[in-house]
């Protein structure tokens, strides 16, 4: 047991015992470092001002660790997730002997700052991308790269030429230090579960998932916290104290993706965008829509379960799981029990999970032989916005074109992401023709019966969401017309011609 947390901050090694678990890795910065390049705008993870870049050991057997760099919003993350990390901010950019890093020079360069509020966090957006395996100098991989980051005056295209010289630059006096900085986080490795007891708060970070699973029973109340891009927005907005954090980001045994004969399971820790890929190769749609949950640095933070967790009635994966046929698996000390993830969800803010329970994973199966699978995103910006719907469809297909199975699910029309039953009835048994379309989209008029907010009207809800059946329709029904249902990818004169 340790009762400290140890991490580098740029060079220096900090042994902090002490602290509030829910000090925002910002107001540490800024407050008690003195670090005030890092900027704080919204203070709830939008703007992309506050952006450090976070160097850690993931991995481990059968492939060996891996030094793996992620962008993150310094204002929704805890210093208590910084632990076996090191942190850069702006400051750790330039040389000793005062030469700009790559990205900072190509921004002088092409004059991608102005005001420079929001430049100090580009720029290490940027520094983070450019360490991106597989990164390249394309528009499309750097719009993604930078949508989390937002600037009022300069204007993005100095700001993407700037990224792109930077690409062109070769490597960077981190890329010189990578075996060193891997070798000191590997020292920091003890497997050491960390408690610390303070006058107002305490904070525990278990060493595995039975560390975890004592834990929440001696403490049901506890606060789990994953990536933070929720809890962190309680603390900072909601300005809500938590007497027991108990910070799961990096427990080994929950960080786990793994392939089994009923599909994909991903553990409780994995964030998005460390599961981007594999969801992307498992499901059509799945790799589109994770790339439009937040930012790259939310996707590097938040956690595929802690969406589900949340029990977000908007929240983006929910839905597509569903739909998938998921299999939610909980744990409440030894005992574990497996459900069809719809039914965690029980009313608004209600979910079926026990005091001292929590989520271990999720395991999304793949597509079976004669299934088509299909989700929708539809909000208002196409990055970093929150869906006002979301709906997924999986139809299974037999030769004849005729619905033998159907499973739907929506996220934003009802109190919890839910199956349209009515939906699913009409379709199935059915020739997947305009009739059965025509009878689909009757029958989701009496599935839900969606709220009015600021994201949507019900009647804007309603309507899109029989909509979306009709582009279904378009995309996957045997003969029918194919006409154009995707903007993404596609440049902005093809979509004007
Ligand atoms: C700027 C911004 C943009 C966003 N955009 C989107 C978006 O486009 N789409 C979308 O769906 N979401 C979005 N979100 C919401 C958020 O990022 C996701 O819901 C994320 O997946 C939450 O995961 P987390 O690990 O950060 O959860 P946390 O904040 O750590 O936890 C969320 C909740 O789940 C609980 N919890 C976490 N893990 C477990 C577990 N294993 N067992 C039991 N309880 C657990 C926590 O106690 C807490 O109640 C956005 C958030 C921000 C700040
Ligand atoms: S201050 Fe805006 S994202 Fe952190
Ligand atoms: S340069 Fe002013 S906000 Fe970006």
């Amino acid at each position: 047991m340790r009762d400290h947390i140890r991490f580098y901050l740029g060079d220096t090694l900090y042994d902090l015992s002490g602290f509030s678990p829910t000090l925002t890795v910002l107001d540490w910065l800024r407050e008690q470092r003195g670090r005030t390049g890092t900027k704080e705008g919204c203070n709830e993870g939008d703007c992309g001002a506050c952006t450090v870049l976070v160097a850690r050991l993931d991995g481990g057997p059968p492939d060996g660790p891996r030094l793996a760099w992620r962008a993150v919003n310094a204002c929704i993350q805890f210093v208590s997730m910084l632990d076996g990390a090191q942190l850069f901010t702006v400051e750790d950019l330039r040389a000793p002997d005062g030469t700009l890093h790559p990205v900072q020079q190509a921004m002088v360069d092409l004059h991608g700052s102005q005001c420079g509020f929001c430049t100090p966090g580009f720029v290490m957006s940027m520094v983070a991308y450019r360490k991106q395996p597989g990164a390249v100098a394309e528009d499309g991989p750097i719009d993604d790269a930078l949508a989390g980051n937002l600037c009022r005056c300069t204007g993005y295209a100095p700001i993407v030429r700037a990224m792109k010289q930077a690409m062109a630059a070769g490597s960077d006096r981190f890329d010189a230090q990578a075996a060193a900085i891997a070798d000191r986080l590997s020292a920091l490795r003890d497997g050491q579960t960390v408690n610390i007891s303070g006058p107002a708060a305490r904070l525990t970070i278990p060493a595995d998932a039975d560390a975890l699973a004592a834990t929440l029973l001696a403490d049901p109340e506890a606060t789990i916290v994953a990536g933070a891009t929720d809890v962190g927005l309680w603390v900072t907005k909601g300005l809500r104290t938590l007497p027991h954090v108990v910070a799961i980001g990096q427990v080994p045994d929950l960080k786990r993706l793994d392939r089994t004969a009923d599909g994909l399971r991903i553990g409780a820790a994995v964030t998005y965008e460390d599961a981007r890929d594999a969801l992307a190769g498992l499901l059509p749609d799945a790799g589109e829509i994770v790339r439009r949950i937040g930012s790259t640095q939310v996707r590097n933070a938040g956690t595929v379960c802690g969406n589900i967790a949340n029990g977000s009635p908007i929240g983006d994966g929910p839905p597509v799981f569903i739909a998938a046929g998921a299999t939610l698996h909980l744990r409440r000390g030894d005992v574990r029990r497996n459900m069809p993830l719809e039914d965690y969800f029980l009313a608004y803010g209600q979910q079926d999970r026990q005091p001292g329970e929590f989520v271990e994973g999720v395991t999304i199966p793949a597509l079976r032989q004669g299934q088509v699978f299909r989700a929708y995103k539809v909000s208002k910006r196409f990055d970093q916005d929150i869906s006002a719907l979301l709906g997924a469809f999986a139809l299974t297909l037999d030769d004849a074109g005729t619905i033998t199975d159907a499973r739907i699910a929506f996220g934003g029309m009802a109190a919890t992401p839910r199956r349209a039953r009515a939906t699913e009835e009409a379709l199935r048994g059915h020739p997947w023709s305009e009739a059965t379309l025509q009878a689909a989209r009757a029958a989701i008029a009496t599935d839900f019966a969606p709220i009015s907010d600021m994201r949507a009207s019900d009647w804007y809800r309603r309507t899109v969401a029989a909509n979306l059946l009709t582009r279904l329709f378009a995309e996957t029904a045997p003969g029918a017309r194919r006409p154009e249902t995707r903007l993404a990818g596609r440049s902005e004169a093809a979509i004007h011609a």
